[in-house]
């Protein structure tokens, strides 16, 4: 007799919304972006995991539409990391075989960031061990109206006619473009919301919310959240015997 949990399929897309950098901070009586530290030390171990784990696909949220409500000084502190982050990590993201891209609007972030972020989408697009995609400046609702918009600009144009609207045209005009769907969002915290995080690409995914605080999730929770997801039963909406 064959145990299925153990032959089920690993989730090929898992997308995370880190959160509970600041309340981690506070526990310890340090300023919020001390957490913010802590958890992009967190990422590397996570991304490291992934082959191993069976996951081709991960996409973080690092920084939403919604973040710039924050105070002026965690968001330069925050696009700071940011910049430090692509700077002190690029080289072991290149040679460990990971392609970087990143999700969101650039417009807003400044130049020197964007440049960065081109620079390591480009240094690492021969790669295909694993397929990080970083979300910054990203809300699905932005995402979708801007994509709205460069399909209506499209039928403007007449390179398209509004009978060419459906699903999959629009989902070319996402930024995740290039990727598949997640199979699985893990969102630490213990918050139970998405937050504006891939409001299109995760109709069917599952969800998992656990309570600890990102900078704390360790790889080997990582590890217990994916193998809960192998026991799981994804119907799509059909019928499963
Ligand atoms: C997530 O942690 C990181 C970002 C949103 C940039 P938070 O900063 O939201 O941490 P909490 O939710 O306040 O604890
Ligand atoms: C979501 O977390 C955004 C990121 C993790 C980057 P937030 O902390 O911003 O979400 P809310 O405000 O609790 O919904
Ligand atoms: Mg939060």
């Amino acid at each position: 007799m064959s145990d299925k949990t153990d032959t089920k399929a690993a989730p090929h897309h898992v997308a995370i919304i880190m959160d509970g950098n600041g309340r981690w901070a506070q526990q310890r009586g340090r300023p919020r972006l001390f957490g913010h530290h802590a958890g992009a030390r967190r990422v590397r171990q996570i991304v490291e995991a992934c082959p191993g784990q069976g996951v081709k696909y991960l996409t973080i949220f690092a920084f939403s539409t919604e973040n710039w409500k924050r105070t002026q000084t965690e968001v330069a502190g925050l696009m700071s990391l940011f910049r430090r982050y692509i700077e002190r990590e690029a080289k072991a993201l290149i040679e460990n075989g990971i392609r970087v891209r990143f999700i969101g609007d650039r417009i807003r972030l400044d130049d020197k960031l964007v440049a960065m972020m081109d620079e390591l989408e480009l240094l690492t697009a021969h790669n295909d061990l694993v397929h990080l995609t970083v979300a910054l400046n990203y809300g699905g609702r932005d995402e979708v109206t801007r994509a709205a918009k460069r399909l209506a600009f499209e039928i403007e144009q007449g390179r398209l006619t509004h009978e060419d609207v459906d699903a999959e045209t629009l989902s070319k005009f996402l930024d995740t473009h290039v990727l598949p769907d997640p199979d699985l969002v893990i969102r630490t915290s213990g918050e139970a919301r998405i937050s504006n995080f891939l409001l299109w690409q995760s109709a069917y995914s599952e969800y998992e919310f656990v309570d600890t605080l990102w900078p704390d999730f360790t790889a080997t929770e990582f590890a217990k959240v994916l193998s809960s997801y192998g026991r799981r039963n994804r119907r799509f909406g059909a019928v499963t015997v």
